[in-house]
């Protein structure tokens, strides 16, 4: 992979969203639970979406409604960073113990072409038994990579034989009701996301 490409765009991506957040919070307050831990996140991120998962059922956001998710996207391809991040999201999980079970975790590709039903049938059990893999059309991952601000782009070198895709890599923290509670960046450390997960069932059963 080209790994300082991938670098200089997450990096990149970092700046511009902690602009957003940074003038998100000038001018609004920012929404009640949005700030709990994690990052400030962007109110106008996130949304429904259509989707297929990898039993080849069809798969909304409606479908994650009344628990907690994690939500990556990512590629079955990647040779380091989706393994990596997926890695630290299962973990997470597994360190929440009982209330882990409240929380899904979901990988969404942005490499549709390869990432059949499929194939995400044999990939999302090397993670976690719990794994969501979902595809989806070309205009329908793109429609739900939008809605999240995720970038990614085809990447071709010539001296490879098959592509690669840059894209973003951060986790996504998805309240009960569907909302983005919460945005991880790439290697936050599992202690830190599960911390955070932790805080929002909490500050949810008060309210
Ligand atoms: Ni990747």
């Amino acid at each position: 992979m080209n790994r300082k490409l991938h670098i200089a765009i997450v990096a990149l991506v970092v700046v511009v969203f902690a602009f957003g957040a940074w003038l998100n919070l000038r001018h609004d307050d920012p929404p009640e639970n949005a700030a709990v831990g994690g990052m400030v996140v962007n109110v106008d991120i996130g949304g429904p979406f259509e989707l297929t998962d990898h039993t080849g059922a069809q798969f909304t956001r409606d479908d994650l409604a009344g628990d907690y998710a994690l939500i990556y996207f990512g590629y079955t391809f990647c040779p380091d960073v989706c393994p990596t991040e997926l890695g630290l999201m299962a973990e997470a999980i597994d360190l929440l113990e009982g209330d882990g079970e409240r929380v899904r975790p979901v990988m969404i590709t942005i490499d549709p072409e390869r990432d059949t039903p499929d194939v995400l049938s044999e990939y999302v059990p090397l993670f976690h038994e719990r794994l969501v893999g979902l595809t989806g059309t070309e205009q329908e991952v793109r429609d739900v990579a939008t809605k999240y601000r995720v970038f990614y782009r085809r990447f071709e070198d010539p001296s490879y034989t098959y592509y690669l895709m840059d894209h973003t890599s951060f986790v996504y923290l998805l309240s009960p009701t569907g909302e983005i509670a919460s945005m991880f960046r790439y290697q936050t450390p599992p202690e830190e996301m599960a911390a955070t997960i932790r805080q929002h069932m909490r500050s949810q059963s008060k309210g």
